[in-house]
């Protein structure tokens, strides 16, 4: 690590757990958590979405098929949309075998469990409210479930918590919602858009596609919602030779499957 071109404080960027330890667990379940855990990392990312009976659960894609046994289970429930169906059937579903044999049996975690288990891990939380679109409600279905596991009320805890989202909407909902919790927008304003956006969050994160050492010093140049600097972190990374190029950005985290792979390039 040496000098950044866009201006980051800290030594070293920040290092998620995309999905979890993804490269190496069955994402967004709580194996991937774990895993992410016993490789020695505190900040996992997830996806949220909410079920049929309005449950906020833990999975990525907005349909059953690539995570799950979904089609065997249900064969009739075409096109197998995670909003179709209730959290308990959702529950009979096997979230690990596609990942790997001993991962079968895995379930897609309800918010509720996966909270419970970072809690128990005492990880910290990037949490993407996915697709909300789809999901009328999901802001405060999610605040709903994060203030009863006790993330919100207390600030130690709530500083543990980052929503994020790529729809602006719904970012400005949960910031309307609870203006005490950290926010970042998933993706790549154009520059003169920048100080609007940092009216209702504290990060723009973007794919390391996208940027330059010239956007993340515009983006550093700015306060965000809680009148820190705004951050930058970027996704997803996975392996040594782009984790160097855009640590030498100046990014301050960087979201990816291989956290082992990412620390050691730039830790
Ligand atoms: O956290 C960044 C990243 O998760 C955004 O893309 O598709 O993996 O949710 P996606
Ligand atoms: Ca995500």
């Amino acid at each position: 690590v040496g000098a950044q071109a866009g201006g980051r404080s800290d030594a070293a960027p920040v290092v998620f757990a995309h999905r979890g330890a993804s490269a190496y667990a069955p994402e967004n379940t709580l194996a991937a958590v774990d895993r992410a855990d016993r490789l020695g990392f505190d900040w996992v990312e997830n996806d949220v979405q909410l079920t049929r009976d309005g449950v906020p659960v833990v999975i990525h894609d907005t349909d059953l098929k690539r995570t799950t046994d979904v089609e065997d289970v249900f064969p009739d429930r075409a096109p197998w949309a995670v909003k179709d169906f209730t959290a308990a059937e959702i529950a009979r579903l096997d979230a690990g075998s596609w990942f790997g044999a001993r991962y079968t049996g895995t379930r897609v975690p309800t918010l509720t469990q996966y909270l419970d288990r970072i809690g128990s891990n005492r990880q910290k939380l990037l949490l993407e409210i996915k697709s909300p679109k789809l999901y009328p409600g999901v802001e405060k279905e999610t605040l709903r479930v994060l203030r009863r596991a006790g993330w919100l009320d207390r600030d130690h805890v709530r500083s543990r918590l980052v929503i994020q989202s790529f729809d602006a909407g719904s970012l400005k909902k949960v910031h309307r919602q609870r203006p005490d919790i950290t926010t970042g927008f998933l993706g790549t304003p154009a520059i003169a858009d920048l100080t609007s956006y940092a009216a209702f969050t504290d990060q723009i994160n973007p794919s390391y596609t996208s940027i330059g050492a010239d956007y993340v010093a515009a983006v550093h140049a700015l306060n965000g919602a809680h009148g820190k600097k705004l951050r930058v972190n970027t996704w997803t990374v996975n392996d040594a030779a782009t984790a160097v190029k855009v640590d030498l950005l100046g990014v301050d985290g960087i979201i990816t499957n291989t956290p082992d792979v990412v620390r050691e390039a730039t830790g």
